[in-house]
């Protein structure tokens, strides 16, 4: 059995990245860490973010993982490259394979960036976006409330439709044909997200594009999984076993998955 990917995030948004990853990568074993307990890391400084994703990438060294996937934007925006310092296993994050999905689908290079605000002030989308596509304009948006909605488990509810319906009208005057979902939590809230911005708009979450990323690492360091066992995925979370498995169990449609608690660092 081969040792298995680490992925982690401020809480249960990675299980959008983890979704894709038990498909398209159907031999590979997962660990995954969310750090519910301090989520959302979007409202927090830099340091704070750096500090709590070195510590996550430490506790999962520590089970010998092969790479590390940061399934939070946000975490990806301040800390990829000291964790990639910091760290001997390959590290994939999220901002650059969103920023490609969005840039290959966009006609009018006219993108929406949905994130949280650490991310929108960070301005790494912005960036990798006009590096991919130097005519692009970027009109990036802090979605503040969206987080705890997810981690409340109350993404179908009444509430989560008008926040994000009040919160997207700030888009209202803006013109473009592609939306990026630049936070991992917000695929888990993509039907409001649908339903409140202008039918021709494209929705795009990195997930997949990540995926791919994963898969190219796994491939360039000759690390994949060649034989066709794997284990169950194992999860842990800084925060609730029950809420957590709540959201395991509703989103990826794992009957009896392994949530277990961990405390950082
Ligand atoms: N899933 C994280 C992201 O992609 C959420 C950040 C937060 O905790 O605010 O940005």
């Amino acid at each position: 059995m081969g040792k298995p990917i680490g992925v982690i995030d401020s809480g249960v948004g990675g299980l959008t990245v983890v979704k894709e990853m038990l498909t398209m990568l159907p031999n590979e074993s997962i660990i995954y860490l969310g750090d519910d307990l301090r989520c959302p890391y979007g409202s927090r400084t830099s340091e704070e973010v750096q500090t709590f994703t070195l510590e996550m990438a430490a506790k999962l060294a520590e089970m010998d993982i092969k790479m590390l996937v940061i399934a939070c934007n946000t975490a990806t925006a301040v800390a990829l490259e000291l964790i990639r310092e910091k760290f001997n296993f390959p590290v994939v994050g999220v901002i650059i394979p969103g920023a490609r999905a969005a840039v290959t689908n966009s006609k009018t290079s006219q993108i929406a960036v949905l994130g949280t605000t650490r991310t929108v002030e960070s301005g790494a989308y912005s960036a990798e976006i006009m590096r991919q596509q130097p005519n692009a304009e970027v009109h990036a948006l802090a979605c503040p409330d969206f987080v705890p909605i997810v981690e409340s488990g109350q993404y179908r509810s009444e509430k989560a439709r008008t926040t994000i319906d009040k919160t997207l009208q700030k888009l209202s005057h803006k013109d473009f044909d592609v939306a990026i979902l630049g936070c991992t939590h917000y695929p888990l809230l993509e039907g409001h997200i649908r339903h409140s911005l202008p039918r021709h708009v494209q929705i795009i979450s990195s997930a997949v594009e990540t995926v791919r990323d994963v898969e190219k690492e796994l491939n360039k360091y000759q690390l994949k999984n060649e034989t066709d066992m794997r284990e169950d995925a194992l999860f842990y979370t800084t925060g609730s076993r029950e809420s957590f498995k709540a959201i395991v169990v509703d989103w990826l449609g794992i009957e009896s998955p392994d949530v277990r608690h961990i405390t950082l660092p």
